[in-house]
């Protein structure tokens, strides 16, 4: 299973502005800065989503189609410390609509740091996910940052927290030396 392509189709700011539906949709989430427009890169094998080591990179909805068929959808960042109120609730309308807009999604990628245990706002998510009964995997981001052996340790610590919601399958990755992207890719494609 390859990217053969990947394109950005629509960039979404306002609630409601969604393209139609294709035939699968698969939405990457997670905290400012976890890396998701990182992994898009990856996984696309290309630079066309934006990344930065500011938090706060991603405001709006970016819809990518692959291979003419699938979208998958960078979602702006949560849990942005820095981000005003209005910001936040601003951002809030924005995911909650498109989550309770897009009936075709397929799955959610949920990414979380490989370094850090669950943040609260990883947990409202994961509340969400399971509220709108969507599937989901989980994503330990920047696990190069880690050893072989820390990593580990650290899966099995946030499965463990995250088995309150369910057992999703669990992928460590990194977008610095593409540890677990085939691996990932193989699952969102099959
Ligand atoms: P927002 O758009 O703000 O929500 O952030 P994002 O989740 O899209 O994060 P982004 O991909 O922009 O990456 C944030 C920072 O983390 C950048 O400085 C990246 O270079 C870095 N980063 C992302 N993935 C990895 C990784 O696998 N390993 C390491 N070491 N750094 C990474
Ligand atoms: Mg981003």
């Amino acid at each position: 299973m390859t990217v053969k392509s990947a394109e950005l189709i629509k960039t979404v700011f306002a609630k409601g502005e969604y393209p139609p539906p294709m035939k699968r949709e698969i939405a990457f989430a997670g905290r400012s800065n976890v890396g998701k427009s990182s992994l898009l890169n990856s996984l696309f094998g290309r630079r066309l989503a934006k990344t930065s080591s500011t938090p706060g990179k991603t405001r709006s909805i970016n819809f990518y189609v692959v291979n003419g068929e699938i979208f998958f959808v960078d979602l702006p960042g949560y849990g942005y410390a820095k981000a005003s109120m209005s910001e936040r609730e601003k951002w809030q309308r924005l995911i909650t609509d498109y989550f309770e807009s897009r009936e075709g999604l397929s799955l959610v990628v949920l990414l979380v740091d490989i370094r850090h245990p669950l943040q609260p706002a990883d947990k409202q998510m994961l509340d969400w996910v399971t509220y709108y009964a969507i599937p989901y995997v989980l994503v330990l981001t920047k696990a190069d940052k880690l050893s072989k052996s820390r990593q580990q340790q650290s899966k099995k610590s946030i499965s463990e927290e995250v088995s309150v919601w369910g057992r999703p399958p669990v992928f460590s990755v990194s977008a610095e030396n593409r540890q677990g992207i085939e691996e990932l890719l193989k699952t969102l494609l099959q």
